[in-house]
């Protein structure tokens, strides 16, 4: 069971996570949190979910967690502060904070995999989901999903990446209200970082991209493209290296080759 006030406590932000929403089931807590206007309203929102009935991963994929044993949550960044935002840049931010709070507390060697992916022994301990509403030609709230993998020991299904969570990878126990907080904390100094000094966060980032300068290929859909993964460029695109053309990638899963 989720204890709260354990989680307050370590809370230290000012406005990410200070409206907590805690349920028990919900078919997807980005769904949910995009779609009630009415309801949500703050930026800083936080709805948090023990089950997600229908978890969305990227590219139409599903987000399968046990219920009670990970993190299954997401975020409101609403208009007050969108405006500011550069949408890709966040989705780096939200990657890097995840590997920032399991390294802090856990000591455990994180890698970044474009376009956020979190990595623990080459297996996937985490994944980030981005989605917007927009009003005419602007971005009007944008919802910051994370699944975080920490006492699942059992996984069933069929992955893209082999699952692996910090239980698997620490041997211990892991304190959901404790790497909750310290993914909250994180992601609010992240998000005050890309306003004041957005390259620290792309240099972090590539810092724990160890498949920079590696032949890749990328697969969106149908189309697949090989080349050497050169680098991230300032908005977080991948920029892949073909016959000596730099070519910019927007989408799709990288693997190596
Ligand atoms: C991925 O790696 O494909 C992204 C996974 C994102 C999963 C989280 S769990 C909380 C939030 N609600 C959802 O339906 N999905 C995201």
């Amino acid at each position: 069971m989720f204890n709260f006030d354990s989680f307050d406590i370590k809370l230290e932000t000012e406005f990410v996570g200070r409206n907590f929403i805690y349920c028990d089931e919900i078919n997807s807590t980005n769904s949910d949190l995009l779609a009630n206007k009415k309801l949500y309203k703050k930026s800083g929102t936080v709805l948090f979910a023990e089950k997600q009935l229908k978890g969305k991963g990227r590219k139409d994929r599903t987000w399968q967690s046990a219920k009670g044993l990970n993190l299954t949550l997401s975020i409101l960044l609403a208009k007050d502060i969108v405006a500011e935002l550069n949408i890709n840049q966040l989705n780096l931010a939200a990657s890097l904070t995840v590997a920032l709070a399991i390294e802090n507390l856990y000591q455990l060697r994180t890698e970044l995999k474009w376009p956020n992916d979190v990595l623990i022994n080459s297996k996937k301990v985490a994944g980030i989901l981005i989605e917007t509403t927009v009003k005419g030609s602007k971005i009007e709230r944008v919802v910051v999903g994370f699944g975080i993998n920490l006492n699942q020991i059992v996984f069933q299904g069929d992955f893209n990446y082999p699952p692996t969570s910090l239980k698997l990878e620490s041997k211990v126990n892991i304190d959901r209200e404790l790497v909750l907080a310290e993914v909250l904390n994180t992601f609010e100094e992240l998000l005050m970082k890309m306003q004041e000094q957005p390259e620290s966060i792309l240099e972090e980032w590539r810092n724990k991209c160890k498949m920079i300068g590696d032949k890749i290929t990328i697969t969106d859909g149908e189309k697949s493209t090989s080349g050497t993964f050169y680098d991230i460029d300032d908005n977080g695109y991948l920029l892949l290296k073909r016959n000596d053309v730099i070519e910019k990638i927007h989408f799709g899963d990288v693997s190596l080759i």
